[in-house]
């Protein structure tokens, strides 16, 4: 049993969802620690140096050990890979070179064989170029119904030899692009000019888009993640921009404004419309939605009762390290996804951004990372993220404490990013390079041939192999941590109670029920020392009780205590 006595000036508040059924009872997404998987950058079983579905199924083994509860797959759909997949060119078959459907229905039994469930991802704001239906819309003129599944537009000035307005893609430059034999005319491509934006006031685009979800749904997969929820809806007329904040800006923290590209009201009809989808099957479907929003609020909009199941709280995986910052974006965040009944979710981590080892590892003098203290801080912001009520979610390789491979040659690099911006923008190849699982040189066992991204070398202790050996790795944190969130009813959905354990600088919260569970996190960078009671469940960085019995919190630790 805990016990906590909170300072006597600052009463606790109770934040998250009240009144839910018992774990098991209610809905698996509510609770669920969702695994994501780069299948591109998993495991390779053939040799081609891309990882693949059989590649997947063979290490299984791990996110069963590891204990998670789902995998997410990332697209393994046809694709010409100008968008690491995320341009699909047929999204109801899998790309040869990663496996057949039938492959991938063996996965998806696999994982129910083992108890986990899985989400596939869906992207319905575009195809890739190499899709049939943009194949085909190229062989006529724009106004032909073939057309009119996408945004052919007519561009500014006498001749149209100017953009229609002033979009920018996500990816830099601009979001339109000349459709070639007819001058004067353009297509929309919001990301690269290989992702056609489809059109959703065509009432085909919804048919086709719900073929998909059936067929993966009457497979068997539990769920999908939707890509760019919030972009699917342009407003009528394509007005310009003008000062609306892009994609990157909103990424970057920028306030809420409206745009005629981002986070339009119709982008709801949508998802009502797909909700009563996924409500038709049992046992229970879930939807989680990428909506890059500006704010908690507007987030919590995807997750109406007719709406997404879940968002990714992507304000969570914005924090920087502050005692303040975090409980300010955990308050918000609950009270938010609160108000609408819907499971909080939390993210650190995912294939589009630096991973937080090297996200959170301060500069030291002579100005390199110091990515030690960078890895101490992400392990504990995790402890964090797992402690807290909802859902949760892992990216690959974040269970090894993997770093961002910054220095990687531009001849190497394959995100459309970099090229759109010239290299100005380094993109995103350096959280997906392959992972570690054996051996002391690259390619570390995952493949027998040569990696797609070429993987660093002295990754020998971050393999999997090495951190299973070892009881103070990383990856025995998170196992450790998922068993304990797993045993416990008081972990995951449900509510939670701030603590002022007395000192700014430790975030202290406690999980309320029959086995409470209190969470600490020492941001300071010196020791601090606080009044917890209990047995420590999970600790990192050092956590550790004293003689005297006061709890000790070294820098950049954190713990669970029950
Ligand atoms: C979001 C995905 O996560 C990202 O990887 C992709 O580039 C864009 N959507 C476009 O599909
Ligand atoms: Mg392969």
């Amino acid at each position: 049993m805990t016990h906590v006595e909170p300072a006597e000036h600052d009463l606790p508040t109770v934040e998250g969802n009240a009144g839910l059924a018992p774990r098991g009872e209610r809905p698996w997404w509510r609770d669920a620690v969702v695994y994501q998987v780069y299948p591109r950058s998993f495991s390779d079983s053939d040799g081609d140096g891309l990882g693949d579905i059989r590649g997947i199924r063979d290490r299984l083994a791990h996110l069963v050990d590891l204990g998670v509860d789902a995998v997410w797959l990332s697209p393994f759909y046809p694709s010409p890979l100008l968008d690491g997949g995320y341009d699909v060119a047929d999204p109801r078959d899998v790309d040869p070179r990663l496996g057949t459907v039938d492959e991938l229905r063996g996965l998806t039994e696999d994982c129910h064989r083992l108890g986990l469930k899985i989400f596939v991802d869906i992207v319905p704001n575009h195809f890739s170029w190499d899709h049939e239906w943009f194949q085909a819309a190229k062989a006529t003129a724009p106004g032909s119904p073939e057309w009119s599944r996408f945004h052919a537009v007519r561009g500014k000035g006498a001749d149209g030899t100017e953009p229609p307005n002033d979009w920018q893609s996500a990816f830099g430059g601009p979001a339109w692009s000349p459709i070639e034999g007819h001058p004067g005319w353009w297509y929309l491509h919001i990301f690269d000019a290989s992702q056609p934006d489809v059109n959703w006031d065509n009432p085909e685009i919804h048919a086709d888009y719900e073929k998909t979800l059936r067929f993966w749904f009457d497979m068997g997969v539990d769920g999908f993640r939707i890509d760019v929820a919030h972009g699917l809806v342009k407003e009528p007329g394509y007005p310009d921009a003008g000062t609306a904040p892009g994609f990157d800006e909103v990424l970057a923290g920028a306030p809420q404004e409206y745009s005629p590209m981002w986070d339009q009201p119709g982008v709801h009809d949508i998802w009502r419309e797909w909700r009563r989808v996924a409500d038709g099957y049992s046992p229970d479907r879930a939807y989680v939605g990428e909506a890059w929003v500006s704010t908690p609020e507007r987030q919590a909009d995807y997750t109406r009762p007719d709406e997404l199941h879940t968002t990714f709280n992507f304000h969570f995986l914005k924090t920087w390290w502050a005692a303040e910052r975090i409980r300010e974006v955990v308050g918000l965040s609950l009270l938010a996804s609160a108000a609408v009944g819907a499971p909080c979710t939390w993210v650190l981590s995912n294939h589009d951004v630096w991973r937080p080892v090297t996200r959170f590892a301060p500069h030291l003098r002579d100005g390199t990372l110091d990515l030690a203290e960078g890895r101490r801080r992400a392990l504990a912001l995790s402890l964090v993220s797992l402690g807290l009520p909802g859902s949760a979610y892992l990216y690959q390789g974040e269970e090894l404490g993997l770093p961002e491979v910054l220095d990687i040659a531009d001849g190497d690099r394959q995100d459309p990013t970099f090229f759109r911006t010239q290299g100005e923008n380094k993109g995103r190849d350096g959280c997906r390079i392959p992972i570690p699982w054996s051996g002391s040189s690259a390619p570390y066992g995952f493949t027998t041939g040569t990696p797609h991204l070429p993987m660093p070398e002295g990754w020998e202790p971050l393999t999997v192999e090495a951190q299973k050996a070892d009881p103070a790795s990383t990856f025995h944190v998170y196992k450790r941590a998922l068993a304990v969130r797993r045993a416990r009813e008081a972990m995951g959905d449900g509510l939670m109670r701030w603590l002022d354990l007395g000192d700014d600088d430790v975030v202290a919260f406690e999980r309320p029920g029959d086995e409470p569970v209190t969470v600490v996190l020492n941001v300071a960078d010196a020791d601090r020392i606080v009044a917890v009671d209990g047995e420590i469940l999970v600790e990192c960085g050092g956590v550790a009780r004293q003689a005297d019995g006061v709890l000790v919190l070294p820098p950049s630790s954190a713990a669970w205590i029950g």
